[in-house]
């Protein structure tokens, strides 16, 4: 028997306002696209904005349902647009952010499985890693250079 560790590399920044410029920007558009998020079972809005290598900017929310399973992450929400709309597209960026109405959200949140699963999808189709910035509605903003980072072990097309 060996054991083996898997190690996670993640940077913190303390607000956005501490991120690079074009990221603050990313995490604005993100932000104003959370606002827009259809959320009215869990009261819990997302909001992710994608850069494409042509610097385009790809939104998404969450997008709930009375059928709950029917609903879509902001994260997928977005990615398949990109996916759809720009099928040839790097994704370089991902900016996510929350925001609930029932408390202020300070802590970073992470994408969900589902959606960490759906973005890896997206780095094995272009062969190059996205970053992905997330925060909640305010505080600290932590970095992952890769879905990989946030996914070990990922099941993907080798396995097939
Ligand atoms: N949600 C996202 O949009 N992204 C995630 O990564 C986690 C959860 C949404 C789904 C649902 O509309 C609400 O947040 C509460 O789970």
């Amino acid at each position: 028997m060996k054991k083996i560790t898997i190690e996670t590399h993640l940077e913190v920044f303390e607000s956005v306002d501490t991120l690079p410029k074009d990221i603050q920007e990313l995490m604005n558009k993100a932000q104003q696209a959370r606002e827009n998020a259809y959320a009215p079972y869990s009261h819990f809005m997302v909001g992710a904005a994608i850069k494409l290598d042509s610097g385009e900017i790809v939104l998404g929310n969450n997008q709930e349902n009375a059928a709950f399973p029917s609903g879509l992450c902001a994260e997928r929400v977005a990615a398949f647009h990109a996916g759809a709309t720009y099928p040839d597209a790097i994704l370089k960026q991902m900016a996510l952010t929350v925001r609930s109405l029932n408390h202020t959200v300070a802590v970073p949140t992470p994408p969900c499985g589902a959606c960490r699963q759906v973005l890896a999808e997206y780095e094995v189709k272009q062969r190059s890693p996205i970053a992905i910035y997330f925060m909640g509605e305010t505080g600290k903003v932590v970095k992952a250079n890769s879905i990989k980072e946030l996914l070990p072990l990922i099941f993907d097309n080798s396995y097939l």
